[in-house]
Protein backbone atom coordinates (compact mmCIF):
# COMPACT_ATOMS: atom_id res chain seq x y z
CA UNK A 1 0.00 0.00 0.00
CA UNK A 2 1.33 3.68 -1.15
CA UNK A 3 0.20 6.26 1.62
CA UNK A 4 -0.14 9.46 -0.52
CA UNK A 5 1.62 12.19 1.75
CA UNK A 6 -0.11 15.59 1.21
CA UNK A 7 1.79 18.89 1.32
CA UNK A 8 0.17 20.07 4.38
CA UNK A 9 -0.56 17.03 6.05
CA UNK A 10 -0.12 18.28 10.11
CA UNK A 11 1.84 16.44 12.53
CA UNK A 12 -1.65 14.24 14.24
CA UNK A 13 -2.13 13.09 10.44
CA UNK A 14 2.28 11.93 10.30
CA UNK A 15 1.43 10.12 13.46
CA UNK A 16 -1.46 8.45 11.95
CA UNK A 17 0.87 7.34 9.24
CA UNK A 18 3.61 7.00 11.15
CA UNK A 19 1.30 4.03 12.71
CA UNK A 20 0.74 2.34 9.57
CA UNK A 21 4.29 2.48 8.54
CA UNK A 22 4.47 0.94 12.02
CA UNK A 23 2.12 -1.79 11.13
CA UNK A 24 4.36 -2.69 7.95
CA UNK A 25 2.96 -0.89 4.79
CA UNK A 26 5.42 0.06 2.32
CA UNK A 27 6.16 4.09 2.15
CA UNK A 28 8.60 6.57 1.00
CA UNK A 29 7.93 9.44 3.09
CA UNK A 30 8.67 13.03 2.25
CA UNK A 31 8.60 16.66 3.52
CA UNK A 32 6.09 14.89 6.23
CA UNK A 33 6.03 17.82 8.51
CA UNK A 34 7.73 20.74 6.13
CA UNK A 35 5.21 23.19 6.33
CA UNK A 36 3.27 22.34 9.46
CA UNK A 37 5.61 22.46 12.02
CA UNK A 38 9.20 23.09 12.89
CA UNK A 39 12.54 20.49 13.98
CA UNK A 40 13.53 20.48 17.82
CA UNK A 41 16.69 21.90 17.54
CA UNK A 42 19.41 22.79 20.21
CA UNK A 43 22.62 25.19 19.97
CA UNK A 44 25.99 23.69 20.53
CA UNK A 45 27.46 25.48 23.47
CA UNK A 46 30.85 26.12 22.24
CA UNK A 47 29.14 28.29 19.03
CA UNK A 48 25.59 28.66 19.35
CA UNK A 49 25.01 26.96 16.16
CA UNK A 50 21.94 24.65 16.27
CA UNK A 51 21.57 21.54 15.49
CA UNK A 52 18.27 18.79 15.09
CA UNK A 53 18.05 16.71 18.33
CA UNK A 54 17.38 13.43 16.39
CA UNK A 55 20.75 12.41 14.50
CA UNK A 56 21.12 9.26 13.36
CA UNK A 57 24.40 6.72 13.73
CA UNK A 58 25.94 4.36 11.48
CA UNK A 59 27.58 1.12 13.85
CA UNK A 60 26.28 -2.03 11.84
CA UNK A 61 23.41 -0.52 10.37
CA UNK A 62 25.34 0.72 7.33
CA UNK A 63 28.30 -2.07 7.05
CA UNK A 64 26.59 -3.45 4.28
CA UNK A 65 29.93 -3.08 1.89
CA UNK A 66 28.71 -3.17 -1.73
CA UNK A 67 25.11 -5.35 -1.35
CA UNK A 68 22.82 -3.78 -3.83
CA UNK A 69 20.24 -4.65 -2.20
CA UNK A 70 20.94 -2.88 1.12
CA UNK A 71 22.82 -0.07 -0.42
CA UNK A 72 19.01 0.71 -1.75
CA UNK A 73 17.11 0.27 1.65
CA UNK A 74 19.52 2.55 2.82
CA UNK A 75 19.34 5.20 0.24
CA UNK A 76 16.12 5.15 1.27
CA UNK A 77 16.63 5.69 5.19
CA UNK A 78 19.08 8.47 4.13
CA UNK A 79 16.27 10.00 1.90
CA UNK A 80 13.99 10.10 5.07
CA UNK A 81 16.38 11.88 7.22
CA UNK A 82 17.20 14.33 5.05
CA UNK A 83 13.07 14.62 4.16
CA UNK A 84 12.42 15.16 8.11
CA UNK A 85 14.68 17.69 8.70
CA UNK A 86 17.91 15.20 9.84
CA UNK A 87 21.53 16.85 9.39
CA UNK A 88 24.00 14.87 12.22
CA UNK A 89 25.52 11.64 10.80
CA UNK A 90 27.58 9.93 13.18
CA UNK A 91 30.27 7.20 11.12
CA UNK A 92 33.82 5.76 12.55
CA UNK A 93 36.75 3.87 10.86
CA UNK A 94 35.55 1.27 13.31
CA UNK A 95 32.03 0.76 11.60
CA UNK A 96 33.81 -1.45 8.53
CA UNK A 97 32.40 -0.03 5.35
CA UNK A 98 29.77 2.31 6.90
CA UNK A 99 31.67 5.49 6.30
CA UNK A 100 32.04 4.50 2.29
CA UNK A 101 28.54 3.39 2.22
CA UNK A 102 27.71 6.88 3.59
CA UNK A 103 29.27 8.91 1.44
CA UNK A 104 28.40 6.83 -1.69
CA UNK A 105 24.47 7.32 -0.44
CA UNK A 106 25.09 11.00 0.22
CA UNK A 107 25.63 11.51 -3.72
CA UNK A 108 22.10 10.59 -4.37
CA UNK A 109 20.67 12.23 -2.08
CA UNK A 110 19.43 16.09 -3.28
CA UNK A 111 18.40 17.56 -0.30
CA UNK A 112 21.54 17.37 1.86
CA UNK A 113 22.52 21.09 2.49
CA UNK A 114 22.03 20.56 6.44
CA UNK A 115 24.49 17.74 6.39
CA UNK A 116 26.48 17.63 9.77
CA UNK A 117 28.98 15.08 9.23
CA UNK A 118 30.48 13.28 12.04
CA UNK A 119 32.96 10.38 12.35
CA UNK A 120 36.01 9.85 14.33
CA UNK A 121 39.53 8.80 14.69
CA UNK A 122 40.24 5.06 15.51
CA UNK A 123 44.00 4.12 15.59
CA UNK A 124 46.92 4.41 17.78
CA UNK A 125 49.83 7.26 16.90
CA UNK A 126 49.67 10.48 15.61
CA UNK A 127 50.64 9.96 11.06
CA UNK A 128 48.46 6.89 11.41
CA UNK A 129 45.89 8.86 12.95
CA UNK A 130 46.15 11.84 10.39
CA UNK A 131 45.99 9.84 7.78
CA UNK A 132 42.99 7.90 8.56
CA UNK A 133 41.23 10.96 9.12
CA UNK A 134 42.23 11.97 5.50
CA UNK A 135 40.59 8.63 4.73
CA UNK A 136 37.35 8.66 6.59
CA UNK A 137 36.71 12.40 4.75
CA UNK A 138 37.36 11.26 1.00
CA UNK A 139 34.80 8.37 1.67
CA UNK A 140 32.56 10.38 3.16
CA UNK A 141 32.98 12.71 0.41
CA UNK A 142 33.65 16.16 3.05
CA UNK A 143 36.00 18.85 2.31
CA UNK A 144 35.65 20.10 5.80
CA UNK A 145 34.07 17.36 8.52
CA UNK A 146 31.73 19.30 10.63
CA UNK A 147 32.94 17.00 13.60
CA UNK A 148 35.76 14.88 14.22
CA UNK A 149 35.82 12.41 17.89
CA UNK A 150 38.73 10.48 19.40
CA UNK A 151 36.92 7.48 19.49
CA UNK A 152 37.00 5.46 22.91
CA UNK A 153 39.42 8.16 24.27
CA UNK A 154 41.95 5.99 21.68
CA UNK A 155 45.28 7.15 21.93
CA UNK A 156 43.93 11.02 22.90
CA UNK A 157 47.00 12.65 23.97
CA UNK A 158 48.66 12.03 20.82
CA UNK A 159 45.79 13.28 18.61
CA UNK A 160 43.98 16.19 20.55
CA UNK A 161 46.52 18.23 18.88
CA UNK A 162 46.65 17.14 15.45
CA UNK A 163 42.30 18.14 15.97
CA UNK A 164 43.20 21.57 17.79
CA UNK A 165 45.12 22.09 14.78
CA UNK A 166 42.98 21.19 12.01
CA UNK A 167 40.18 23.12 13.55
CA UNK A 168 42.34 25.90 13.48
CA UNK A 169 43.70 25.34 9.50
CA UNK A 170 39.48 24.78 9.17
CA UNK A 171 39.66 21.37 7.86
CA UNK A 172 37.19 20.32 10.98
CA UNK A 173 34.75 22.28 12.87
CA UNK A 174 34.13 20.58 15.59
CA UNK A 175 36.70 18.72 18.16
CA UNK A 176 34.95 15.77 20.44
CA UNK A 177 35.60 12.53 21.95
CA UNK A 178 33.39 9.39 22.92
CA UNK A 179 32.83 6.68 24.90
CA UNK A 180 29.80 4.20 25.14
CA UNK A 181 28.49 1.11 27.83
CA UNK A 182 29.43 3.12 30.73
CA UNK A 183 33.13 2.76 29.97
CA UNK A 184 36.26 4.59 31.04
CA UNK A 185 33.63 7.88 32.86
CA UNK A 186 36.57 8.76 35.11
CA UNK A 187 39.05 9.23 32.94
CA UNK A 188 36.47 11.18 30.07
CA UNK A 189 35.79 13.40 33.15
CA UNK A 190 39.18 14.33 33.61
CA UNK A 191 39.33 15.13 29.88
CA UNK A 192 36.58 17.26 30.03
CA UNK A 193 37.46 19.32 33.04
CA UNK A 194 41.01 20.14 31.62
CA UNK A 195 40.43 20.10 27.78
CA UNK A 196 38.63 22.10 25.43
CA UNK A 197 36.09 19.94 23.99
CA UNK A 198 32.93 20.85 21.59
CA UNK A 199 31.48 17.78 21.76
CA UNK A 200 31.19 14.63 24.34
CA UNK A 201 29.54 11.41 23.23
CA UNK A 202 28.18 8.71 25.49
CA UNK A 203 25.56 5.99 26.50
CA UNK A 204 22.88 7.24 27.70
CA UNK A 205 18.91 5.65 27.68
CA UNK A 206 15.83 4.78 29.98
CA UNK A 207 17.74 1.71 30.78
CA UNK A 208 20.99 2.88 31.69
CA UNK A 209 20.65 6.36 33.51
CA UNK A 210 24.11 6.28 35.11
CA UNK A 211 25.29 9.88 33.90
CA UNK A 212 22.30 11.93 34.89
CA UNK A 213 24.87 12.35 38.03
CA UNK A 214 28.29 12.16 36.30
CA UNK A 215 28.65 13.12 32.46
CA UNK A 216 25.64 14.74 31.79
CA UNK A 217 25.97 17.55 34.64
CA UNK A 218 29.70 18.44 34.04
CA UNK A 219 28.77 18.79 30.20
CA UNK A 220 26.49 21.43 31.35
CA UNK A 221 28.57 23.14 33.06
CA UNK A 222 31.44 22.83 30.94
CA UNK A 223 29.27 24.08 28.30
CA UNK A 224 30.18 21.04 26.08
CA UNK A 225 27.18 19.21 23.54
CA UNK A 226 26.63 16.03 23.97
CA UNK A 227 25.65 13.57 21.65
CA UNK A 228 23.90 10.34 22.80
CA UNK A 229 24.62 7.37 21.62
CA UNK A 230 22.84 3.58 22.03
CA UNK A 231 19.77 5.44 22.89
CA UNK A 232 17.48 1.83 22.60
CA UNK A 233 20.82 -0.15 24.31
CA UNK A 234 20.99 -1.32 20.55
CA UNK A 235 17.41 -2.88 20.32
CA UNK A 236 17.60 -4.24 23.83
CA UNK A 237 15.11 -1.58 25.45
CA UNK A 238 12.43 -2.85 22.27
CA UNK A 239 12.89 -6.43 23.89
CA UNK A 240 12.42 -5.14 27.70
CA UNK A 241 8.94 -3.52 26.29
CA UNK A 242 7.94 -6.11 24.12
CA UNK A 243 4.30 -6.75 24.21
CA UNK A 244 3.34 -3.68 26.47
CA UNK A 245 1.00 -1.09 25.25
CA UNK A 246 2.20 2.33 25.31
CA UNK A 247 0.51 4.04 28.16
CA UNK A 248 -2.42 6.47 27.03
CA UNK A 249 -0.59 9.49 29.32
CA UNK A 250 2.31 9.41 26.01
CA UNK A 251 -0.05 11.54 24.22
CA UNK A 252 0.37 14.54 26.29
CA UNK A 253 4.09 14.75 25.04
CA UNK A 254 3.39 13.69 21.22
CA UNK A 255 4.34 10.15 21.53
CA UNK A 256 2.90 7.39 19.09
CA UNK A 257 5.45 4.20 19.95
CA UNK A 258 8.14 2.67 21.95
CA UNK A 259 10.66 4.22 19.89
CA UNK A 260 9.51 7.61 20.36
CA UNK A 261 8.69 7.33 23.95
CA UNK A 262 12.47 6.33 24.10
CA UNK A 263 13.81 9.34 22.27
CA UNK A 264 12.39 11.58 23.85
CA UNK A 265 13.17 10.55 27.16
CA UNK A 266 16.94 11.08 25.91
CA UNK A 267 16.59 14.73 24.32
CA UNK A 268 14.46 15.96 27.10
CA UNK A 269 17.22 15.78 28.97
CA UNK A 270 18.27 19.59 29.37
CA UNK A 271 21.82 19.05 28.97
CA UNK A 272 21.49 16.89 25.62
CA UNK A 273 21.84 17.82 22.08
CA UNK A 274 21.42 15.52 20.08
CA UNK A 275 20.71 11.77 20.45
CA UNK A 276 21.59 9.36 17.43
CA UNK A 277 19.41 6.44 17.12
CA UNK A 278 20.66 3.81 13.86
CA UNK A 279 18.72 2.25 11.93
CA UNK A 280 18.73 -0.17 8.71
CA UNK A 281 14.83 0.34 7.95
CA UNK A 282 12.69 2.75 6.36
CA UNK A 283 9.75 2.82 8.71
CA UNK A 284 12.08 3.24 12.09
CA UNK A 285 13.60 6.37 10.42
CA UNK A 286 10.01 7.26 10.26
CA UNK A 287 9.27 6.61 13.66
CA UNK A 288 12.94 7.88 14.83
CA UNK A 289 12.56 11.34 13.60
CA UNK A 290 8.88 12.05 14.44
CA UNK A 291 10.73 12.15 18.23
CA UNK A 292 12.24 15.56 16.62
CA UNK A 293 8.83 17.08 16.49
CA UNK A 294 5.95 18.12 19.10
CA UNK A 295 6.21 18.74 22.25
CA UNK A 296 9.04 17.10 24.84
CA UNK A 297 7.73 15.71 28.44
CA UNK A 298 9.00 17.87 31.45
CA UNK A 299 10.85 16.62 34.64
CA UNK A 300 7.38 15.46 36.37
CA UNK A 301 6.53 13.43 33.14
CA UNK A 302 10.08 12.28 32.86
CA UNK A 303 9.99 10.58 36.49
CA UNK A 304 6.15 8.75 35.00
CA UNK A 305 8.61 7.48 32.44
CA UNK A 306 10.85 5.98 34.57
CA UNK A 307 8.96 4.72 36.74
CA UNK A 308 6.63 2.77 33.94
CA UNK A 309 9.84 1.77 32.35
CA UNK A 310 11.00 0.49 35.57
CA UNK A 311 7.16 -1.88 35.88
CA UNK A 312 7.22 -3.07 32.92
N1 LIG B 1 31.99 4.51 21.42
C1 LIG B 1 31.28 5.09 20.48
O1 LIG B 1 31.69 6.09 19.91
C2 LIG B 1 29.94 4.52 20.12
C3 LIG B 1 29.49 3.33 20.72
C4 LIG B 1 28.23 2.86 20.40
C5 LIG B 1 27.44 3.55 19.46
N2 LIG B 1 27.93 4.68 18.86
C6 LIG B 1 27.11 5.44 17.87
O2 LIG B 1 25.77 5.48 18.32
C7 LIG B 1 24.89 4.94 17.32
C8 LIG B 1 23.66 4.31 17.97
O3 LIG B 1 24.00 3.23 18.81
P1 LIG B 1 23.75 1.70 18.41
O4 LIG B 1 23.72 1.59 16.93
O5 LIG B 1 24.75 0.86 19.13
O6 LIG B 1 22.35 1.32 19.05
P2 LIG B 1 20.86 1.93 19.13
O7 LIG B 1 20.71 3.10 18.23
O8 LIG B 1 20.55 2.06 20.57
O9 LIG B 1 20.00 0.71 18.59
C9 LIG B 1 20.04 0.28 17.28
C10 LIG B 1 19.03 -0.87 17.13
O10 LIG B 1 17.70 -0.38 17.32
C11 LIG B 1 16.85 -0.80 16.23
N3 LIG B 1 15.93 0.29 15.96
C12 LIG B 1 16.23 1.55 15.51
N4 LIG B 1 15.12 2.32 15.43
C13 LIG B 1 14.07 1.53 15.81
C14 LIG B 1 12.68 1.76 15.93
N5 LIG B 1 12.13 2.95 15.69
N6 LIG B 1 11.89 0.71 16.34
C15 LIG B 1 12.43 -0.49 16.63
N7 LIG B 1 13.77 -0.76 16.53
C16 LIG B 1 14.58 0.24 16.13
C17 LIG B 1 17.79 -1.08 15.10
O11 LIG B 1 17.29 -2.13 14.30
P3 LIG B 1 16.73 -1.87 12.80
O12 LIG B 1 17.95 -1.74 11.92
O13 LIG B 1 15.94 -3.12 12.57
O14 LIG B 1 15.89 -0.64 12.84
C18 LIG B 1 19.08 -1.52 15.78
O15 LIG B 1 19.08 -2.91 16.01
C19 LIG B 1 25.81 3.96 16.57
O16 LIG B 1 25.27 3.58 15.32
C20 LIG B 1 27.08 4.77 16.50
O17 LIG B 1 27.01 5.73 15.46
C21 LIG B 1 29.15 5.18 19.19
Amino acid sequence: MQITIKKTLNRRQFIRDISLLSAGFALMPKNIFAESSQTITRPIPSSGERIPVIGMGTSRTFDVGNDPAAMAQLGQVLQVFFDNGGALIDSSPMYGSAEKVVGELLKTIHNKKKLFAATKVWIDEKQNGIEQMQESMRLMGVAVMDLMQIHNLRDWKIHLPTLKQWKQEGKIRYIGITTSHGRSHAELMQIMRTEDLDFVQFTYNLGNRAVEDSLLPLAADRGIATLINRPFQRGALFRDVKGKALPEWTKEFDCQSWGQFFLKFAVSHPAVTCVIPATSKVHHMADNMAAGFGRLPDAEMRNRMIRYFESV
